[in-house]
């Protein structure tokens, strides 16, 4: 299974400083760059490439090698030479898929909703939606949680003006607008169970949109029509009024419909079919999908890590199952913001229908919405209507799968252990005052870690945006590379000395970049080999040998999911692994710091964040302790 799990970043190359320091800081505003009408390049956007198929053959081979063996590698060599051969069968595929390209606006768009999120069956908590955590909060009563929470709501309305004015920056790589359809499908928009394939329901932008937004609170679910007489946002009082009504409505816990939404999706798919019969329920899941957004007002945290920042990312990530907070959630819905009872707040968010960028300029906005209020509560100044509660008519053979959906996420809860801390030796600062790249610094980094702990290269996805072409979503970054394994051999070596670690940690880094540039260029190997597949599929032909050899398998087995989410502020994002016996791991390098959010299964006999952690932090000091060894040595 390649999932993607998810991208943010935007990649750091030095040309593209600019852009990287807007999200770096975007409290500095645009500053440094042309602000451009947000849908102003779209029309001219260009369309995503289909690479020739010798160049990314050619690259497929370069990447596998370092991850089978010589044998192996020679029987894929074959394989993969048969496939290129003049008039063979890549060939006869590769016509297929230009001729496609030619006739579509991304030749990949739908193949790749369908292949990284609608057809895939597991549950969609762990397993595809990150977690967003906002700066910690300190809240000693009710009322510091529900005033917060309706700062959040009214700052997330007030960034919804900006979409529907159509006056968000455009985002910028470098000279090159990007692809701005995303920051439309994020609000209103709901992921839809299916028996064996799901679909997205977008209300944003239709010519009927939502007025009013979910809130959950003790598993009961509450509509509120944020907008008032004249079409206006209600303001942060006037929401808070709401969210009490909403509060003293629900003070005993709900049936846990929400909860059925954790399920795989196969086993979701079919309830929903046999609950939506009913149309008391049909009417509720029709509100809950054309909302605006869902906001949790959750409960204590039940088990607690000792540290915050863990317990806040769980909370976005799984809700801490049933005796926490997991029955208070609609797992489907694109945006949940998530307020902590204590002050762990954030957002969880389904991947389907957009990449990170605009879910953290959202809290990037809310954030800054919340700093500049003055949080006067007045009491509305006219009458509200009473937010409306969702009903529902549960028959009593779903208790079982209620009790079942329960049990399957207490065991993914029970499995997903995290380690979300900040590496303090230093920053992006230092790393860029070597020259180097800070974000192929920490992929080598991460790289090294993995090996130092499985004495083996580990197969690691990065995400690289390909919103420079027209509906443009990710390419994989395979940083896993012949000269990153060379660079951690070199770094464990105790023979070599630190001109020859040096030597090699900048090939590796000058290979990542390489490739990370080809990804963002849409000239990555992933995604046209998918391409190629799914011609495959498409003419009834059976999968060609590539995709069934072992090097295939083994390079695309992401041992490391990883991504580069540089929020400002103390935000960061975190994630499950994309595999069972491998690591997530998501980064938000700062000027003298590095936030990172590592995950990985205790079902994993071989995988422990907290080795991971300690690994990563050791060989990111090894890397500096070299580099000035070297510098030293270069001046005498
Ligand atoms: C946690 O949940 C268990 C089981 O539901 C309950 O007995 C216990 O009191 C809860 N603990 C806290 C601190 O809420
Ligand atoms: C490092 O080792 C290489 C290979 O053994 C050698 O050629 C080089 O002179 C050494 N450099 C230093 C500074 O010791």
């Amino acid at each position: 299974m390649w999932i993607l799990v998810l991208e943010i970043f935007i990649y750091v190359f030095q040309q593209q400083r600019h852009l990287f320091e807007k999200y770096q800081n975007p409290c500095s505003g645009a500053m440094g760059v042309i602000t451009r009408k947000m849908t102003e390049g779209q029309s001219s956007l260009p369309r995503l490439p289909v690479p020739t198929l010798q160049e990314t053959l050619k690259k497929y081979l370069k990447s596998v090698k370092p991850l089978v063996t010589d044998e192996e590698f020679r029987i894929t060599e074959e394989i993969v030479n048969k496939f290129g051969a003049q008039n063979g069968l890549g060939e006869k595929l590769q016509s297929s898929l230009e001729e496609r390209a030619k006739i579509s606006e991304n030749w990949l768009t739908d193949w790749w909703i369908s292949t990284a999120y609608l057809d895939y069956r597991w549950p969609v908590v762990v397993w595809s939606s990150p977690g967003l955590v906002f700066p910690l909060q300190e809240f000693h009563t009710l009322d510091d949680q529900l005033n917060y929470a309706s700062l959040v709501i009214a700052g997330a309305l007030d960034y919804k003006i900006m979409v529907d004015e159509k006056t968000v920056p455009l985002d910028m790589m470098g000279k090159d607008p990007l692809d701005m359809s995303q920051y439309f499908k994020i609000f209103g928009t709901c992921r839809i169970p299916g028996v064996t394939r799901d679909s997205i329901a977008f209300h944003g932008q239709s010519d009927n949109p939502p007025t009013h937004i979910v809130v959950a609170h003790n598993n009961h679910f509450f509509k509120i029509d944020v907008y008032g007489k004249r079409r206006l946002p209600l303001n942060a009082g006037q929401i808070f009024s709401q969210l009490r009504n909403c509060v003293e409505r629900s003070t005993h816990p709900g049936v846990p419909v929400g909860i059925l939404t954790s399920q795989n999706r196969n086993a979701w798919g079919k309830n929903y079919k046999q609950l939506c019969k009913d149309k008391l329920n049909k009417a509720s899941f029709e509100d809950i999908q054309r909302s605006i957004f869902l906001v949790c007002i959750d409960g204590p945290i039940n088990k607690s890590s000792g540290c915050r920042a863990n317990d806040a990312a769980l909370q976005c990530i799984h809700g801490n199952g049933i005796s926490g907070n997991a029955g208070n959630r609609w797992y489907d819905k694109t945006i949940q913001f998530i307020i902590g009872k204590k002050g762990e707040v954030g957002l969880t968010y389904e991947h389907s229908p957009a990449e990170g960028p605009p879910i953290a300029n959202l809290m990037d906005h809310i954030v800054k919405y919340i700093g500049g209020s003055k949080q006067d509560y007045q009491l509305p100044a006219v009458e509200l209507s009473k937010p409306k509660r969702l009903m529902f008519n549960i028959p009593s053979d779903m208790d079982y799968e209620i009790e079942n959906s329960k049990s399957s996420l207490e065991s993914l809860v029970q499995d997903l252990e995290m380690t979300c801390f900040t590496f303090t030796g230093f920053g992006k600062n230092y790393i860029k005052s070597q020259k180097l790249s800070p974000d192929s610094f920490i992929q080598m980094a991460i790289q090294l870690a993995f090996y130092r702990i499985h004495k083996e290269p580990g197969a690691q996805y990065e995400s690289a945006s390909t919103r420079k072409f027209l509906h443009g979503r990710t390419e994989t970054i395979r940083s896993c590379s012949e000269e990153s394994t060379h660079f951690a051999q070199k770094m464990l070596d105790p023979n070599a000395n630190s001109t020859q670690k040096v030597m090699a940690l900048k090939s590796a880094i000058e290979a990542h970049k390489k490739y990370a540039l080809d990804a963002v260029n849409g000239r990555g190997v992933d995604r046209h080999l998918l391409g190629l597949k799914m011609i495959a599929i498409e003419q009834g032909m059976d999968i060609p040998k590539l995709f069934m050899d072992v090097s295939y398998l083994r390079s695309s087995h992401m041992r490391l999911s990883t991504s580069q989410v540089p929020a400002e502020c103390e935000a960061f994002m975190c994630y499950g692994p994309l595999v069972p016996d491998g690591y997530g791991c998501c980064y938000n390098p700062r000027s003298d710091s590095i936030v990172f959010g590592t995950s990985a299964l205790n079902s994993s006999p071989e995988t422990h964040s907290t080795v991971f952690r300690k690994a990563l932090e050791e060989s990111l000091y090894d890397m500096r302790t070299v580099l000035i060894e070297d510098g030293l040595k270069a001046k005498l």
